[in-house]
């Protein structure tokens, strides 16, 4: 019997990347999975995927920006499999890389509709049915500047701080029910969302160091997928409020000896992808 046995599983943004590899990881555990993103086909990819791996699986459109798609998510689930446990506001985006000023309002403001939107609506509907059933676990993905300022990333490490806060303050709301509430950073993971980036004019340069970033910390996504089951599984009962990463100082230390080691023995060093599309700076 697997750790997630009997247990429903709500996965936004899982179609590809990180959440598409904790709707696996979960399925591996035995439970049953619900993806879901903007687009039909990237839905009906992913629940392919999944039952062709042996998943329970089920889908639907939602865009997490919108209160009502939400609601509906978390009524397919219900409607697909009977109940719901574990929800996980993974759904993110980024601004394109550059100075704030440089960035339009429309590009910022589509990262506080998705990141910061999309988690506090999964977060209220989730909760609401946990609290009422008196049992599941919510976890809220953070990401880069969650805790310090970022600049360049500033809509996107702005949103990721808020999430923390916002995930940190909901625990403590609700420590006296038995709901797990959840902030977790998967460090750098090796997706499109890391691999293609958009960068204002004129700051093409500034993130070429991440290739070397991306070689020495990065990981499969199915790396931390297995930390974001560990979160959703019986071994978090009674810890609500934990906030874990899964770039620990051992795994940076990891990383930094891993490359020694490679330069000692004049091995070649692997390929990293990183695509940078300019766009063009915004003009107030
Ligand atoms: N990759 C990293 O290095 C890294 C590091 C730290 C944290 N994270 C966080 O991890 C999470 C997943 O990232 P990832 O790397 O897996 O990204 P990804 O490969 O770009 O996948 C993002 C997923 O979210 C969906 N999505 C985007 N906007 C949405 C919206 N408004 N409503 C519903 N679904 C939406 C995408 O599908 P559609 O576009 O088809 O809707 C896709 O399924 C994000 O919260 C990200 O901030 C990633």
């Amino acid at each position: 019997m697997g750790r997630l046995s009997g247990k429903v599983a709500v996965i936004t943004g899982g179609t590809r990347g990180l959440g598409l590899a904790v709707a696996h990881a979960y399925a591996k555990e035995d439970a049953a999975v619900v993806v879901a993103s903007r687009a039909q086909s990237s839905v009906d990819r992913a629940v392919a995927d999944l039952r062709a791996d042996g998943a329970r699986a089920a889908g639907i459109v939602c865009d997490v920006g919108d209160v009502g798609q939400v609601q509906a998510l978390a009524q397919h689930a219900v409607d697909s499999f009977g109940r719901l446990d574990i929800w996980v506001n993974n759904a993110g985006i980024s601004a394109p890389y550059g100075p704030t000023l440089e960035v339009s309002p429309e590009q910022f403001l589509s990262v506080i509709q998705t990141n910061i939107l999309g988690t506090y609506y999964g977060s209220l509907v989730a909760m609401q049915h946990f609290v009422a059933q008196g049992s599941g676990k919510l976890i809220n993905i953070l990401g880069r500047g969650d805790k310090q300022p970022t600049p360049n990333q500033n809509a996107y490490a702005g949103s990721k701080a808020w999430i923390r806060s916002f995930t940190l303050a909901l625990a403590q709301e609700y420590k006296k029910t038995d709901v797990g509430v959840y902030a977790f950073n998967p460090g750098l993971v090796l997706t499109e969302f890391l691999s293609d980036l958009e960068v204002i004019a004129g700051h093409e340069e500034e993130v070429q160091p991440l290739k070397f970033v991306m070689r020495l910390w990065a990981n499969p996504p199915e790396v931390p997928a297995q930390k974001a089951m560990w979160l959703a599984s019986s071994a978090t009962d009674g810890r609500t409020g934990l906030s874990v990463t899964s770039l620990t100082p051992a795994r940076l230390l990891g990383g930094v000896l891993k490359e020694g080691w490679r330069i000692v023995r004049r091995q070649p060093a692997p390929k990293v992808t990183l695509n940078v599309r300019s766009v063009p700076v915004h003009k107030a």
